[in-house]
This record gives structure tokens, sequence and C-alpha cells, in this order.
């Protein structure tokens, strides 16, 4: 299953990665005229990209006021816990660029289970989108980020499990987790992580190359369906690159 929407960038090393993450990111921003939004990731491939988000010259041509920054899924923790994924991104760059708090979409984690918080978060992500239904002609996000699991599993979707087929829900409770950290999640689905203009995957590291053949090769797993209304960028470094892409 690939989308022949697919590019795959391939750069030095990790810094290059966060680099050029962050030029792509800035060219969607400036291309949304009025209002951007922006689905986050969690795990430790973004965190470079965040750290140079608070600095220059980028924190300068970020337009603060105009975007909005959600999550693409989250551990079922409370954010200043360090596991957080939305805790991690406003620590690295929203509190210290001084982010419009409501900008900032978070999922709210303080509810009694998981699958409340998936819930809440689909209305406040329809209500920012203004529509009960996706329409492909008008994405939700500028831009998606992701990340690679060594399991092949990307956001909170993990092989195997039921969430991979949802159709109709926008967000959904995972209520175990089928990779570490073990904590249950809140996770978009693959139609709402597919109604972006760019899907970014991170990429980096020998401990990766390996799953990244077998995703990029089409094999069924998770991050093999991640399939965007818009481009489809894999962009790894030379240490992650399969034989065919180095
Ligand atoms: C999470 C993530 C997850 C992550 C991958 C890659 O909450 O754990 O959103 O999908 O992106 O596991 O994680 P690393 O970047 O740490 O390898």
């Amino acid at each position: 299953m690939t989308s022949d929407k697919r590019q795959v960038i391939v750069v030095a090393d990790a810094g290059a990665i966060a680099e050029t993450a962050a030029r792509r990111l800035l060219a969607r921003l400036k291309d949304a005229k009025s209002r951007a939004a922006v689905g986050l990731t969690g795990g430790s491939s973004p965190e470079r990209l965040y750290r140079l988000l608070a600095q220059a010259p980028w924190r300068g041509e970020v337009p603060w006021d105009r975007v909005h920054w959600f999550i693409g899924d989250d551990r079922f923790v409370l954010e200043t816990d360090p596991l957080s994924n939305m805790g991690m991104a406003r620590r690295l760059f929203l509190a210290p660029v001084g982010a419009p708090p409501g900008n900032i979409h978070p999922i709210p984690t303080d509810t009694n289970y998981p699958e409340a918080a998936a819930r809440l978060y689909e209305d406040e992500l329809k209500s920012f989108y203004g529509a009960d239904r996706l329409d492909p002609a008008r994405p939700l996000f500028d831009l998606v980020l992701m990340g690679l699991g060594p399991d092949g599993h990307t956001a909170s979707l993990f092989p195997n499990s039921r969430a991979l087929d949802e159709k109709e829900r926008w967000v959904v409770g995972v209520a175990k987790a089928g990779f570490e950290p073990h904590v249950p999640r809140v996770t978009l689905t693959f139609p709402a992580l597919a109604s972006t203009r760019e899907m970014l995957f991170e990429v980096d590291g020998t401990d990766k190359r390996d799953i990244l053949r077998r995703v990029l090769g089409g094999e069924d797993l998770p991050a093999a369906r991640a399939q965007p209304v818009g481009d489809l960028v894999w962009l790894i470094d030379r240490a992650a690159a399969p034989k065919e892409y180095s």
C-alpha cells in the first residue's frame, strides 16, 4: 500500500532532519493565508525540531498568532508528566516562544478515561474545522508530523489494533498501548491524520532502518497505511535509509 504522492528525502543526520522539517513547516505556514493548523507528534524524533523552533531564526519567522497546534496522539497522563507528548512540545517550544494559549490544543487527559478524552478532542477538532465530515478538498491540517515506531506503529496506531480500521471516528481511546511506554493512549485515526496538506514523517538512526525498509516496501504495517490527501514526505537520515535509498 504506497502513496503515489510519496517523496523520500534523505539527509545527513538528525540535525539536518530538524532543519529540513523546520523549513517545510514554515513553507506550509506561509502557504496558509489565514489561520494554520499543525498536528504535532511525540516520541524522541521531533525533539530537535521543537528546540529549533524556539531559536533564531525560526522563532522570528513562525506566524505564532495564526498557527494552531494540535497533537496526533498522546499518552493518557497529565500534561505535567514527563511522558506527555503535548507537555514536551509545550516545554521545548510553545512556552518559550509564548505561543498564544488559545492556539494550543492538547488532548484533555485530565478526564476519567481515554475514550472520554477522545470524544472531547474529536468535538474540539470538529468545531475548529467547522464541519462534522472531512472534505478532501479542504484539509483539516496544513502539516501533520509523524514518527515511526520499531514495530511499524505511528501515532498510537499499533499493529493488529482495531483503531487501524476506523473510518468514521476522528479520535479514539487506546486502552492498551502496543509499545512502550505502556500507558493508555488517545490517538487521531487515519482519516483525521490524513486530512492534511502534508504529512511529514521524521525517522533517524540505524535502529529504524529495517522497519523503514518494510514500511516503504509497502508491507501492511500501520505507518504504511498513512495516505494523506496531500503530500506524503518521509524525511530520513542516512543511518536510517534502506540500501535502495542511500
Ligand atoms: C508516541 C508517539 C509514537 C512515536 C513513535 C516513534 O506517543 O509514542 O507519538 O507514535 O512517534 O513511537 O518514537 P521515537 O521518535 O521515540 O522513535
